[in-house]
């Protein structure tokens, strides 16, 4: 066993996104590619050696292989301990417990979330802090300054640990525990959850389907749904995580996730469904016949966390991405505490939690979690519905009507533009952005700007500034349409157009979602000739 200095030379695009550094599992499996990131992180970490990480990952085609070399590069770098997950999975929200409860240093999480998986699919890296979240923009522009500059590289030279059994083993004086990802992780969920209640109602009538998409929540989903509350066997589909998920799309929305979706739109439906992600951090809610949009789930749950044992006694504040509906604003208000608007990405969510400004956290594209963790967490999001509906005794969609009734509905549609050229999406940003000045005051039909900007953040904690962060264009009448190009996508560029509009009258509730955004949707085309730029009639997928 001994340490080998590697040279090698700098890769261009090593710039971290929304989510951590997210490429082909191609681009990953050329030599020193994941090695000069995983060397330019530990560069980037003062006073890590001695110290203990977390690592794990998602269970997608390269994990095992990524976290061998990380492994051995740890050691080279003088870390003093690794917790990893056994056989090498840790779902993101487990991985963040596990950093938090282990007082780790760090951790680095294997994951390309929501991306399809396989030899042809997506893989990603990304780090977390001490508190268990991603890291800030401080660090990852860190990283990616090192990965521009790196020479060489340092890695153990020996045999790889084996990951399947749980067990202490060491890489020269760097101890590795491989630990039950699980355990750690339904002991949080059942510090927070009435399990009593949950288990009640599980075992009577109320039927439910969970589908793990073949992605890792599925060992999590088994051992806390069908072990812990005792729901029939069966209750979790698609419960073995694949390298490829199957050659699904992990994505738990109305597209991908269409399996749940003809359960619980097809006759006899349970009267609840849920979907996770590849990496477990996302979720989708479904009632008997009833789809739940990401952003009233966060506020119907910020409504009723006094119901749920970990949330009695009220929340310090909320938070949303900016792209999120205004939903949760109206019952922040209702309850006289804070409402953050942060741009898009769970990092910018890390200070206000931190500093307890904000209880509950959510964005539109299937994210919701608290302060339990430092990232999103589906099934945390699962079993506060489920919490929810034990205490309440109503079905999904009355919970969710009722609301409406109360708060007024925020109609909310993504149409997202999926791998357009990159050229042309930037060309439709610059115009937008350029056309920001002169916007307020246009009228266009029934419609007249009230305010057009590209949103810029300034943390209220640390005072950083994130500019670029989403076109925004406000009416008089509350309506909005959001404009910004994803960070995670890894072939061209991805357009995602954000429609909201307001309607508090609630004889005018029962209306299709699409049908009562049409107004804006056709506003939205006039305004950013989306056809002619990304040379597309529809969008590709539609939450
Ligand atoms: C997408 C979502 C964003 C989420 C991120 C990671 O990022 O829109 O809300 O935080 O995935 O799950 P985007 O591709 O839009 O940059
Ligand atoms: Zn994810």
């Amino acid at each position: 066993m001994s340490i080998k200095t590697i040279t090698t030379t700098p890769f261009s695009d090593q710039k971290p996104g929304t989510s951590g550094l997210r490429k082909s599992v191609t681009v990953f499996q050329q030599p020193h590619y994941l090695e000069n990131f995983v060397q330019s992180i530990f560069d980037s970490l003062e006073g890590v050696q001695g110290q203990t990480l977390v690592v794990g990952g998602d269970g997608r085609f390269y994990n095992r292989q990524a976290i061998q070399i990380i492994l051995k590069m740890a050691a080279a770098n003088g870390i003093g301990r690794i917790l990893v997950g056994k056989g090498g999975i840790m779902s993101t929200p487990a991985a963040s417990a596990v950093i938090r409860q282990y007082k780790a240093f760090g951790g680095i999480v294997l994951s390309a979330s929501h991306n399809p998986g396989g030899p042809n699919g997506d893989f990603g890296i990304k780090y977390n802090i001490t508190n268990g979240g991603p890291a800030p923009e401080k660090i990852t522009n860190a990283i990616f300054a090192k990965s521009k500059t790196i020479n060489s590289y340092k890695i153990f030279d020996t045999e790889d640990i084996d990951l399947d059994k749980l067990s202490v083993k060491r890489i020269g004086e760097m101890a590795v525990e491989v630990i039950d990802p699980v355990e750690p992780y339904a002991r949080l969920m059942e510090s927070l959850f009435d399990f009593a209640s949950i288990r009640k109602l599980l075992q009577g009538n109320f039927k439910i389907c969970i589908d793990s998409m073949h992605a890792v929540t599925g060992p999590y989903a088994q051992d806390i749904m069908e072990k812990r509350l005792g729901a029939p066997a069966g209750t979790v589909q698609n419960g073995v995580p694949l390298e490829d998920f199957g050659g699904g799309h992990p994505d738990p929305n109305l597209v991908y996730a269409h399996d749940l979706v003809e359960i619980l739109f097809g006759d006899n439906a349970p009267d609840f469904g849920a979907a996770s992600d590849g990496d477990g951090d996302r979720n989708m809610i479904l009632g008997n016949n009833f789809f739940v949009t990401p952003s009233d789930s966060l506020a119907v749950l910020t409504a009723n966390a006094t119901l749920v044992p970990g949330y009695k006694d009220g929340l310090s504040g909320v938070a949303r991405s900016m792209p999120t509906s205004a939903a949760v604003d109206r019952v922040a208000e209702k309850l006289g505490i804070d409402c953050y608007e942060t741009p898009t990405g769970w990092k910018f969510f890390g200070n206000l939690l931190d500093a307890d400004k904000a209880t509950l956290c959510g964005e539109e594209s299937f994210g919701t979690g608290s302060n339990h963790v430092r990232e999103k967490d589906g099934l945390w999001a699962v079993l506060f519905w489920l919490n929810i509906l034990a205490v309440t005794e109503k079905s999904v969609e009355e919970i969710v009507k009722d609301h409406w009734k109360t708060y007024g509905r925020n109609f909310y549609s993504r149409h997202d533009y999926e791998a357009v050229a990159s050229e042309p999406a930037n060309e439709l940003m610059d115009r937008l952005r350029s056309m920001t000045g002169d916007l307020p005051g246009k009228q266009f039909g029934d419609y007249t700007v009230d305010y057009a900007d590209d949103f810029s953040y300034t943390d209220p904690v640390d005072g950083s500034v994130s500019q670029k962060q989403g076109i925004r264009i406000g009416f008089t009448d509350g309506s909005r349409i959001v404009f910004r190009l994803s960070g995670t996508g890894t072939k061209g560029a991805t357009l995602r157009v954000y429609l909201e509009s307001y309607e508090p009258d609630a004889s005018k509730h029962n209306v299709d979602t699409q049908v009562g955004l049409k107004p804006l949707i056709d506003l939205a085309e006039e305004i950013a000739l989306i056809r002619q730029f990304t040379q597309r009639e529809k969008p590709t997928v539609i939450t």
